[in-house]
């Protein structure tokens, strides 16, 4: 049984100088120490040898498993890497074809718009200013002349934090704040674009929306003021042949208040569906800087006046984009966002 073990290693030594890849390998693993290999086989055998055989039997055979496996581990590591060596060679990358499309990302139409009205209004002599969107009862309504329970405040339906913090619900608070940094110093002239909060929500509302308030306080400013700034923001904003109007309206923080209308740029004036056959569209709130804000913010209104108007952005995205519905700005849909490229 001895000899048959000695027979077994000669034919295992030779045959594994000739095996060719790894699946030759591991065949050759199988059939000799695998389960039912050939070694395991012989070795069962053992029961049947005289006990004194026994021990030189089983070293001669621990000896001959020993150095199958190492050699099987050497020729598995020299046969994977010619494997590898063979597979990088006959493998080709072709470099010039062209690459994965990346999806580069678009303005939004909100983002657009401000753009625009800011060079607008910086090409006017404007300079920018941002506010908190987390204000308080105090600027966003009492130092805009709307005192506390005043009727005023039912024109806005406010998210409310405590009883004293509120979302902004619109951008003029900041009137208030740069009054009361900058008097007695003159002129004030900025513009403020940001979100304003209400609770309100249809086809034309959204809880969250974007204003550009401007405030402009110096000696001599009027109606007349306000009226050409007015008209060159709706020409460049809607083309040359803009016309404004002013009507009568309430803010208590203006007087007199006006609604600025802007001549429909789609039927020139005639009457169409966008401006429900008026031949005019309401684009803004504005007026002459109440006294009483004036005062209260530091600025004496008999030497000095203002005026201040408030715009909705996306009330002017939609006019000028042809968008029907405010919500749809909001909802993230690829296929609405990008049809506005630059
Ligand atoms: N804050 C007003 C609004 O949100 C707009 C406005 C601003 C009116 C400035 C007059 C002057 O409705």
């Amino acid at each position: 049984m001895l000899k048959s073990l000695m027979e077994l290693r000669e034919e295992a030594v030779e045959q594994l100088k000739q095996l060719q890849s790894s699946q030759e390998l591991n065949d050759f693993k199988v059939a000799y120490l695998g389960k039912k290999g050939k070694l395991t086989t012989i070795l069962r055998q053992m029961g049947k040898l005289p006990m004194e055989d026994r021990p030189k039997f089983g070293q001669v055979a621990n000896e001959i498993r020993q150095t199958l496996e190492e050699n099987l581990a050497l020729a598995l590591k020299i046969l994977s890497q010619k494997e590898q060596t063979v597979k990088l060679q006959s493998e080709k990358i072709d470099i010039t074809l062209p690459g994965y499309p990346f999806s580069a990302g678009t303005m939004h139409p909100i983002t657009l718009v401000l753009r625009e009205i800011k060079e607008i209004f910086i090409g006017l002599g404007f300079t920018i200013a941002e506010g908190p969107e987390i204000e308080t009862d105090y600027y966003d309504f009492q130092a805009l002349n709307i005192p506390l329970d005043h009727p005023a405040r039912e024109m806005q339906d406010t998210f409310y934090i405590t009883e004293d913090l509120l979302l902004r619900t619109h951008t003029s608070p900041m009137q208030a704040r740069t009054m009361e940094v900058m008097a007695p110093n003159l002129p004030i002239k900025i513009i403020v674009p940001g979100k304003a909060y209400r609770r309100d929500e249809d086809a034309t509302h959204t809880p969250m929306f974007h204003q550009v308030e401007c405030l402009y306080v110096d000696k001599n400013v009027s109606l007349a003021t306000l009226k050409g700034i007015l008209l060159s923001f709706a020409r460049q904003m809607f083309g040359p042949d803009r016309e404004i109007r002013l009507r009568p309206s309430f803010f208590s923080f203006t007087e007199p208040s006006v609604e600025v209308d802007i001549s429909c740029f789609n039927c020139g004036g005639k009457g169409c569906h966008l401006c429900k056959q008026s031949g005019w569209i309401e684009i803004l709130g504005a007026g002459l800087v109440h006294p009483n804000v004036l005062r209260m913010n530091g600025y004496d209104p008999e030497e000095v006046s203002g005026l201040a108007f408030g715009m909705g952005v996306e009330r002017i995205a939609m006019l000028k984009f042809g968008i029907d519905d405010m919500r749809q700005m909001f909802q993230n849909d690829l296929r609405f966002l990008n049809q506005f490229r630059v």
